[in-house]
């Protein structure tokens, strides 16, 4: 199985840890982490989603690479060639079928968020929030609140975006593994560090940064153990530990394929546990410096930690009305912000769009034309879901965007990984994932790795999962 993907393979080593990098690093970092860590009480949640990536997610990483990796295809039919080749039961291939799934649902609201930053590029760079200036400080929370709430009120204009997003989306799929890609990525990840970099500078210069900074690093260890959290104090809940668990594999892209289907096009010869550590420490530290810029914002200007998905939205436009470029930099930090959901956002589809393509009924083209339809359809409910059905709330009390939400990032993209950790950890040969891992049996980091994968990741997952549902309680 040393054949190289009908769909191209990475130049290096580095366009591989740029395209991760790239799926890893998006939405998930700058609107989602930052609105759920004010939702579930700051530090549990970050301690939570900081435990999280290293202990299950880091080698669930690696092993998903390396799965990628070793059956070079899509991951319904790499996991066909890993199920033959390990003679296991063909219901594995489930997992490449759900992740398929996993990452069409992500993707279907995923662009409607990615809508609303786009619909802020022409907001920001028209100059509309310095504004702020002239109003009564006591009133700019109600002015930022009514431009957030207009844009999503208005079904037409988000599907509008929505539409324009399916179709960069799919014409970045359509140009294929090498394409513009590789290129996008290289300038664009660095820009948006940069951007970061001033907009930390910012938060300082509030009057509350430290408050921000203390909200979002102050925990303490009881806040994991209680496992029963009152509405006033900030006691992560079993519900909270799944949410931050959730978080953690939706940020670095896991448990759906896409970084399966990205391993697929690695070289052979490269390290999988050095590529995914450096994907993982950049994801890291892009969503912590989010936090870092947004909470003090919200402190100083006596906004709600807990203001959900609109946070971002809400507050970021407050730093650029006042700020000096302000409107310059708000232009540029949404067109970044656009940009590094593009990035992801490929990675979506590409596990679907390479099956489609193996089936051999379908070209790069059309594959992504139809795929690109089925999702545009599918997003429609996200759109509805915040205007004409917000009242829709088959369970839970949650929208339909938030069932979505909640159904692919806090069970899907977990499950993909207890799978993953359970087939590589235990059905794979030892002797196959070492060679694929390019590293010997005997090697330190190999042996942690294969403990934690074998036993702590399938552990951990399992008592989230039964914490959540309420069995320790
Ligand atoms: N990780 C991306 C983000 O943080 C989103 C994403 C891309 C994703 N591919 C994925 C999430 C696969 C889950 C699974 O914005």
């Amino acid at each position: 199985m040393n054949k190289i993907s009908i769909h191209g393979e990475w130049s290096s080593k580095m366009a591989f840890i740029l395209a991760a990098t790239g799926s890893a690093v998006g939405l998930g970092n700058i609107w989602k982490f930052p609105y759920m860590a004010g939702q579930y009480g700051g530090g549990a949640f970050v301690i939570a989603y900081l435990l999280c990536i290293i202990i299950l997610c880091l080698p669930v990483m690696m092993a998903e690479v390396m799965l990628g990796k070793r059956g070079r295809c899509s991951p319904i039919n790499t996991m066909r060639n890993l199920v033959r080749e390990t003679s296991q039961s063909k219901l594995w291939v489930l997992l490449g079928w759900s992740g398929a799934l996993a990452g069409f649902l992500i993707l279907s609201y995923y662009s409607v968020i990615a809508g609303w930053a786009m619909a802020y590029v022409p907001t920001l760079a028209t100059g509309t929030f310095t504004e702020i200036n002239n109003i009564p400080a006591s009133e700019i929370n109600d002015f930022v609140d009514s431009i957030f709430n207009s844009l999503i009120e208005n079904p037409i204009e988000l599907i509008s975006w929505h539409t324009v997003f399916i179709i960069i989306t799919m014409i970045m799929v359509a140009g294929g593994v090498k394409g513009g890609l590789e290129k996008a990525v290289n300038f664009m990840m660095p820009a948006l560090f940069i951007v970061l970099l001033v907009l930390v500078g910012y938060a300082m210069s509030t009057p509350n940064f430290s408050e921000g900074f203390y909200f979002m690093f102050n925990f303490n260890f009881n806040d994991l153990l209680y496992l029963n959290c009152t509405e006033t104090s900030c006691e992560l809940s079993g519900e909270g530990l799944l949410a931050a668990m959730g978080q953690a594999f939706f940020s670095l892209s896991l448990g759906m394929g896409s970084i399966m289907v990205y391993g697929a096009y690695l070289p052979k010869d490269a390290s999988v546990s050095k590529v995914t550590t450096a994907v993982v420490l950049a994801d890291t530290l892009v969503a912590i410096l989010a936090g870092l810029i947004i909470f003090p914002i919200v402190f100083s200007n006596g906004l709600e930690p807990g203001a959900g998905v609109g946070l971002v939205f809400k507050t970021l436009p407050i730093a650029f009305g006042q700020m000096p470029f302000g409107t310059l930099f708000g232009t540029l930090f949404f067109i970044l912000l656009v940009l590094a959901a593009l990035s992801s956002s490929i990675s979506l589809v590409e596990p679907a769009v390479a099956w489609l393509i193996e089936t051999g009924k379908f070209n790069r083209i059309s594959a992504s034309v139809t795929s690109g339809l089925l999702v545009w359809l599918a997003g429609l409910i996200t759109v509805f879901s915040f205007n004409i059905w917000s009242e829709i709330k088959p369970l839970a009390g949650l929208n339909l965007f938030e069932l979505l939400d909640y159904l692919t990032s806090n069970i899907m993209l977990p499950l993909g990984g207890l799978l993953i950790a359970i087939f590589v950890g235990w059905l794979m040969k030892k002797t196959v994932v070492a060679e694929e891992l390019n590293s010997s049996i005997d090697s330190f980091i190999y042996y942690i790795w294969y403990f934690l994968l074998r036993y702590i990741t399938p552990l951990g997952v399992g008592i989230v999962f039964l914490n959540a549902i309420g069995i320790f309680s």
